[in-house]
């Protein structure tokens, strides 16, 4: 039993394969007492009851806990707890204190359905226990309930809390948190995210100290600048040893991931929504569900930690036929042609595909409206006939003939102020009718808060995917929010946007599955502006970075890694030199590192010479036939790109009969390099045959002395695969 509640002492356990997570009643309050290795038994010794912290007031009876020093579940405003609160509310009085008081609980088999929202799924009751904590508050009328569903043997916990006003008059809810955790000390070490549009998720290391760490977005969108993850280790911590706390949160719109180190020495991390662009008026009987947060630990290190979150994200977030399958190799056209095609141009690429052995062409931006450039057409999504006659379905024709596949570019959630979509319904972008519309990329976004909006945009997708031919969508956003306005909310629901918006989204994409179960749908921002673990739910890929060099995308690949899965990351080899950095690297490079992932081109195949033609076909060739481990294995960061001149990283297929491992030199070391790298997660009493080379070695060979490097140039790769003999 992964659940178990003890009337008797009004604990709470729940167990993992390999960590347990224990709570305390306490005169109704729902206390933390410990998350980390496994326990079992009676743990109410751990409840340590202060009798006095000066300055911090006491209950009303003088009697504990010391609500500004317990830990508390879910932490609400307004009493004496003055850290991080999880819940915030202004009652009808205009009062802004919430005390809800454990009344009752209920532990079931599986795991319900968050209605609206993207969340982890089992596939039988049996994957999955959920507790219930119900609470009461009798002055608010506000009852909340929090969830927590154990994936057992996914070493998973999922949390999120459901508010409901069982009141007569409306209240406003401030601040709604999916997870609070309090850590009894402060000695710990946060890693978190920052980037930028074509630098995105690069990792920072700091310790937490008696200040507020927070990592938040209030664009509209997870964001290219902090992702929606953060990562709490012991000091010593690093990917083979010491403890790690994951949280993820599943959603895609603005949000908060904050580290509070106390006055009293002890930590608190928050996760959810960002109280900075939210409000929600909660009616009578209405009830408000937050996202749901992913949270993982492991006392092994961070490679433990990530290989928790990788396996959850693609075995039961990740939906849909792709779920389970390679994914094809596909080649894009954007950096190929940018807005400069036709029909004549596309199918003389498409042709180079089937001799190069692509399987998936892509139509990136500009086969719609009038849509030359990036200013005009956004919404108007009709086939540009002048540049395609006879449409998308010649070209798709054409391509299946040759046993290629075609897919296309789609932005639906934006607008373009000259397009006929918004002569006709000026209103249908967010704004305020008294402000200026601040343009993106010459765009506004659309109101994904209106119903009509949404059919608009479910309607225009679904039309083009119904005349058939198409294989896969892109489904991009290209800009941020700003002026985040509804024409149809009432002003006191004009903070409600950022969360209403995604509700629409989201359904619209879960339309769209349904409707098209056979599309492959890659999430797209300006590259990784929104990748995230709510965009996974509906799309099982994710273009990782516009930023396509090999060199660059080191990092972000790391980076990205620390939580998602490489079936979700898309890596491509461009053309060089690099359309972004000018870098110049060679075929080979490029693969290592775009071997990391969802495989495919983003360059022009009819401009290669015979050399780059014979190496698209055998790297194409090689993905065939390894990227089901790229999908399915365990992933394991060798070498941090951040702290050295190189990074290194393998991934090992669940049998351990397979491995794939890159290096790369990413500054020149003018006299030799006597670097080895040592590998990961192979089976010790082995022996591997390097497929290249044709030489083997033993599996504790590769594990304790690893790999000599002789790469001593700059941008200069080495590319192993291992196969067990
Ligand atoms: C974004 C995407 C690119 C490309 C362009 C098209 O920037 O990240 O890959 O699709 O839009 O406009």
């Amino acid at each position: 039993m992964s659940v178990i509640y003890d009337s008797q002492t009004g604990q709470y356990s729940l167990h993992t394969k390999n960590y347990s997570y224990i709570m305390q009643e306490k005169r109704g309050f729902l206390l933390h007492l410990y998350w980390g290795k496994k326990i079992m038994g009676d743990c109410s010794y751990m409840y340590r009851m202060q009798l006095r912290a000066a300055f911090s007031p006491m209950m009303e009876d003088a009697e504990g806990p010391i609500l500004d020093d317990a830990p508390m579940e879910y932490p609400c405003w307004g009493r004496a707890d003055m850290r991080t609160p999880a819940l915030e509310i202004t009652n009808p009085d205009g009062s802004i204190i919430v005390d809800p008081r454990v009344v009752g609980r209920r532990i079931q088999k599986g795991k319900p359905q968050i209605k609206g929202l993207p969340a982890v799924y089992c596939e039988n009751d049996s994957e999955c226990e959920t507790l219930v904590v119900e609470l009461y508050d009798e002055v608010s009328n506000i009852a909340v309930e929090l969830y927590y569903c154990v994936l057992e043997d996914y070493d998973i916990i999922t949390r999120y809390a459901k508010i409901i006003n069982k009141g007569v008059s409306t209240v406003h809810l401030d601040r709604a948190a999916s997870a609070a955790v309090d850590f009894d000390n402060i000695k710990y070490d946060i890693i978190s995210n920052f980037g930028t549009h074509a630098r995105e998720r690069h990792i920072e290391r700091s310790a937490l100290n008696h200040s507020r760490f927070v990592m938040s977005s209030r664009r509209g969108a997870s964001s290219h600048v902090h992702n929606p993850f953060l990562i709490m280790t012991s000091k010593n911590a690093d990917e083979e040893s010491g403890e790690a706390y994951g949280f993820v949160l599943v959603y895609s719109g603005s949000f908060t991931a904050e580290v509070e180190g106390n006055q009293y020495d002890t930590a608190r991390a928050v996760i959810g929504l960002n109280p900075e662009s939210f409000g929600w008026e909660l009616d009578p009987n209405e009830e408000f569900t937050t996202p749901e947060c992913v949270m993982t630990y492991s006392a092994e290190g961070l490679d433990k930690l990530s290989n928790n979150f990788h396996k959850i994200f693609s075995n039961r977030l990740a939906r849909g036929k792709y779920r389970d399958v390679r994914r094809p190799v596909l080649l894009n056209s954007w950096e190929a042609c940018y807005f400069d095609f036709d029909s004549e141009r596309l199918i003389k690429i498409g042709d180079a595909c089937a001799d190069l052995g692509v399987e998936l062409m892509v139509i990136d931006d500009g086969w719609f409206g009038k849509r030359d450039d990036d200013k005009r057409s956004l919404g108007d999504w009709f086939i540009n006939e002048k540049k395609l006659p006879g449409g998308i379905k010649r070209i798709s024709d054409h391509l299946a003939a040759k046993g290629v596949k075609l897919g296309i570019w789609f932005e639906p959630e934006m607008i373009s102020p000259d397009s006929e979509l918004y002569k006709a319904h000026p209103d249908w972008c967010l704004h305020y009718a008294n402000r200026p519309r601040s343009l993106g990329r010459y765009q506004c976004i659309l109101d994904l808060t209106r119903q009509d909006v949404c059919d608009y945009i479910y309607e225009s997708v679904a039309k083009i995917l119904r005349e058939g031919g198409i294989s896969y969508v892109k489904w991009d956003f290209n800009r941020n929010w700003s002026e985040a306005g509804s024409a149809m909310l009432p002003a006191n629901r004009q903070k409600e946007v950022d969360f209403r918006f995604y509700l629409g989204l989201y359904s619209i994409l879960e339309r769209l599955n349904q409707e098209f179960p056979d599309v492959l749908f890659e999430s797209c921002s300006g590259g990784g502006g929104r990748f995230d673990a709510g965009l996974l739910y509906y799309m099982p890929q994710i273009w990782t970075s516009d930023n396509t060099d090999a060199i660059e995308r080191l990092k972000i690949q790391y980076g990205s890694s620390l939580v998602y899965p490489l079936s979700c990351m898309s890596a491509h080899i461009s053309a060089v030199p690099n359309h972004q950095t000018d870098h110049v690297t060679s075929f080979d490079t490029r693969f290592t590192v775009a071997l990391t992932g969802s495989f495919g081109y983003e360059l022009d195949p009819t401009k290669l010479c015979e050399e780059e033609q014979n190496k698209v076909k055998e790297t194409a060739n090689l993905y065939k036939k390894y990227g089901e481990v790229l999908l399915k294995g365990d992933y394991h960061r060798l070498r941090d790109p951040h702290a050295e001149d190189c990074s290194a990283w393998c991934t090992v297929s669940a049998d351990k009969s397979v491995c794939i491992a890159g290096y790369v030199n990413t500054h020149v070391k003018l006299y030799p390099n006597n670097d080895r790298v040592t590998i990961r997660g192979l089976d010790e009493n082995a022996t591997y045959k390097e497929i290249f080379s044709g030489n083997t070695y033993t599996g504790q060979q590769l594990m304790n002395f690893g790999m000599h490097i002789y790469e001593n140039l700059e941008y200069r790769s080495h590319l192993w695969i291992f196969e067990r003999v």
